[in-house]
């Protein structure tokens, strides 16, 4: 049976209260099912409210949007990976394209932040993807193997644990999504990455994000190059996000 991962990225919505009012209602629209992970990636300061409500709850996980690569130190607004798993985190975003383009992270970072995850056996999400210009000039494999290439080194059992999140970002927030046979394309080229590192395809798991909804998830779904999905703003809408993570079989 293939294990799906449906993955929520609040981006900067829901603060404690709003992540309560949140599970209020996704809870009672919610079904457990064996053959998928639903995450979610609230805000860094609703990050224990929403794992004091997954607790014991199968099959919710929770992470960070973003983790600093170093366990301390004075890095006004980080957090660290130990904080992360002190709190019961499960995993984080890694190279969101808004990290990357918004913040100015670098690969390099984004490398760090994945082995810091890895080497306190969390999951890092990584995320990568091609900007629209880039796209257009022919550079969307070449960008896609750039950041992929920042986890180079790591041993094929380690780079295994790793979740890919393929996202345009061109796709991201705009209404605009890649065909399915686009991204079926691309997975399997993140795959053949994997492979030529030693990780058995089948073994790797690649999540498709941007501007995914209720409208085209099944569609998306129906490759089967696409684990699962990393999902903005559609997954801050409880009932929406409880419909979309019974999505596929
Ligand atoms: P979107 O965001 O679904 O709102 O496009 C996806 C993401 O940025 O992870």
């Amino acid at each position: 049976m293939k294990r799906r991962m449906f993955a929520a990225n609040w981006k900067m919505h829901l603060g404690p209260q709003g992540a309560r009012d949140f599970f209020d209602t996704f809870l009672k629209h919610h079904r457990a099912r064996d053959d998928r992970e639903i995450w979610f990636f609230p805000p860094a300061i609703s990050l224990t409210t929403v794992l004091h409500v997954i607790k014991d709850r199968r099959g919710l996980c929770a992470g960070a949007q973003n983790v600093h690569w170093e366990p301390k130190g004075a890095f006004t607004g980080e957090i660290s990976v130990p904080m992360l798993v002190d709190a019961g985190g499960q995993g984080a975003l890694v190279g969101h394209s808004e990290r990357r383009h918004v913040f100015g992270e670098t690969d390099e970072q984004a490398g760090k932040k994945a082995r810091a995850l890895l080497d306190a056996a969390l999951v890092p999400v990584f995320c990568v993807g091609e900007k629209l210009e880039e796209r257009e000039a022919g550079k969307t494999w070449s960008v896609v193997e750039r950041q992929l290439d920042a986890l180079d080194g790591l041993p094929a059992a380690t780079l295994g644990r790793v979740v890919i999140a393929y996202e345009p970002v061109w796709a991201i927030g705009t209404g605009r999504n890649a065909t399915p046979a686009d991204a079926a394309g691309m997975h399997r080229s993140i795959r053949s990455w994997f492979a030529a590192h030693g990780v058995r395809r089948k073994n790797v798991a690649v999540l498709y994000g941007g501007s995914v909804n209720l409208a085209n998830l099944a569609g998306l779904l129906a490759e089967s190059e696409i684990d699962g999905v990393l999902v903005g703003g559609a997954s801050l809408d409880p009932a929406d996000w409880a419909k979309i993570a019974q999505t596929g079989v």
